[in-house]
């Protein structure tokens, strides 16, 4: 394939994956957007195998043995992985991003065969320098998100005394060896500033994800995702491919507009939730006194839960997490026909950081055939509730929780929140009286115009349903 034909087939996949990210930017048009990105990709990987800078049949063999590796790890972490655990693979794939920026930096950096000199020698050092430091950040980053999401680590913050000097130490260590390292004029001799940095950057990922809370998740993923885009926009001018710098550039934005949506969806500010420190284990109470319970909630059974329901005429949802643990979307759109062929306004409100990564009740839902058009973000929704007969919370906890509104000395004070309290009735659909992801007491629960429908999730609605249709 020749040199033109190569560009033409990039700029063909740039205009695709602008596409795609179009297209994922809302539920509708998200199948099409994912079609995009995978005919973007299909072309960049042809157009890269077979352009003109891999000759020789060796080293197409060699690359088709690796595709079909790699390829094959792929598809069968994409089959096996739960929907819940999304976000501990994108974490993982994101560290691989990483290690792929380090490993290319230094394969370039020995590479007899660039042959740069004079001013263009010092840019292509800058790009390889920067690209490790990027590289080796993510990766250590994303690893241990990746641990911190499946609970392999503990997600509480890990805050050293005088971390952000230690910070400031590892920024100025990183300065001081790239000045050393574009001073020195032998490859073998300049291996050694880069392996320190690289020590360096390592420390620097772990220290940084070790002291963000488990509250914070959502946004470390986010910009691990940013980050993983500026490693692979670097990894392209190192190699001079200008679909990587494209694409990790679109990654790389895309990826920190993300976590300025997380952020305000969490009323945090970004520079804080880098500087660590909020939140806790995630999922069991919190050692302070806030996480236990404070005072008696009342009980509903499915068959009461079913009579509200029959009798109300505008009835809210809103999905958390639970939801998708118990998988109880399908048994939740069963009930939303029933209620909308009687005639029942159904809606569902759905929160920013609902469930365990972006988007994961849309998906949810999307998949079990709810329409999108009854699916409104929190924004839309949250001056309905006052005049709402039933909002039935299914598995959600942080996201429905007042204290955020309430109490200003709340871990999650100032989080946005599903006003779900201001209806003439609420119904909490849980299995205990266990804390959310925050890890802090929810007051919802005791209020007078709260039930509390004990149990899993998809049983208690299948309990709902069977009461609703007799
Ligand atoms: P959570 O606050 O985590 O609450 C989920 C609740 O579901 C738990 O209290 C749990 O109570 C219940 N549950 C678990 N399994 C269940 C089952 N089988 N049946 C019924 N209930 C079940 O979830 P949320 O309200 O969706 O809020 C999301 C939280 O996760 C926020 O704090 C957010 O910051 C964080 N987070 C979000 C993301 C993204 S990007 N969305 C990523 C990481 C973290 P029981 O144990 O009593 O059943």
């Amino acid at each position: 394939m020749s040199e033109g034909l190569v560009t033409i087939s990039y700029i063909v996949a740039t205009i695709l994956f602008i596409k795609s990210l179009g297209g994922l930017s809302n539920p509708e048009s998200s199948r099409q957007g994912n079609y995009f990105g995978i005919a973007g990709m299909a072309i960049a990987i042809l157009a890269t195998v077979f352009g003109p800078k891999i000759t020789g049949l060796n080293s197409l063999l060699t690359i088709l043995v690796c595709m079909t590796i790699g390829g094959s790890v792929g598809v069968f972490a994409a089959i096996k992985v739960k929907m819940t655990e999304m976000p501990e693979l994108v974490a993982l794939m994101h560290s691989l991003v990483g290690l792929a920026a380090v490993l290319v930096g230094y394969a370039n950096y020995i590479d007899p065969t660039t042959g740069f000199s004079g001013a263009e020698k010092t840019i292509h050092e800058v790009e390889i320098y920067v690209g490790i430091l990027i590289g080796a950040v993510t990766f250590s980053g994303s690893v241990i998100a990746f641990g911190k999401l499946s609970a392999k680590i503990s997600g509480k913050p890990v805050l050293l005394p005088g971390r952000h000097f230690f910070n400031l130490a590892l920024l100025v260590g990183a300065i001081v060896l790239g000045k050393w390292f574009l001073n020195i004029e032998e490859i073998s001799a300049g291996i050694l500033p880069l392996a320190l940095m690289t020590g360096l950057a390592l420390a620097f990922g772990v220290h940084m994800v070790m002291a963000i809370g488990g509250a914070d998740m959502p946004v470390v993923v986010s910009m691990l995702n940013s980050y993983s885009g500026w490693a692979a926009a670097a990894t392209g001018f190192m190699l001079s491919n200008d679909l990587l710098i494209v694409t990790g550039a679109l990654v790389g934005s895309s990826g920190a507009i993300l976590s300025y949506i997380m952020c305000r969806a969490m009323n945090r500010n970004f520079i804080s939730v880098i500087a660590g420190g909020f939140g806790t284990d995630g999922g069991t109470p919190a050692a302070s006194g806030s996480a236990e319970p404070q005072g008696e909630v009342q009980p509903i059974s499915a068959a009461d839960t079913a009579e509200l329901l029959k009798e109300a005429q505008h009835v809210i949802i809103v999905p958390g997490y639970g939801m998708a643990v118990a998988q109880a979307q399908h048994t939740v759109y069963e009930i939303t026909k029933f209620l909308r062929d009687k005639g029942v306004e159904v809606r569902f409100g759905i929160h920013p950081v609902a469930g365990r990564m972006p988007g994961h009740m849309n998906v949810l839902l999307a998949e079990a055939r709810v329409p999108y058009d009854i699916v409104l973000e929190m924004d839309e929704i949250n001056e309905d509730f006052p005049h709402t007969d039933v909002a039935m919370v299914i598995g959600a906890n942080d996201i429905v929780n007042p204290a955020a509104q309430e109490d200003p000395n709340s871990p999650i004070a100032g989080m946005p929140v599903l006003e779900v309290w201001k209806a003439k009735t609420s119904i909490v659909m849980k299995r205990s009286m266990a804390s959310g992801y925050a890890g802090v007491d929810n007051p919802l629960f005791y209020k007078d115009n709260n039930r509390m429908l004990f149990g899993d999730a998809k049983k208690m609605l299948e309990e709902v349903l069977t009461h609703l249709k007799g």
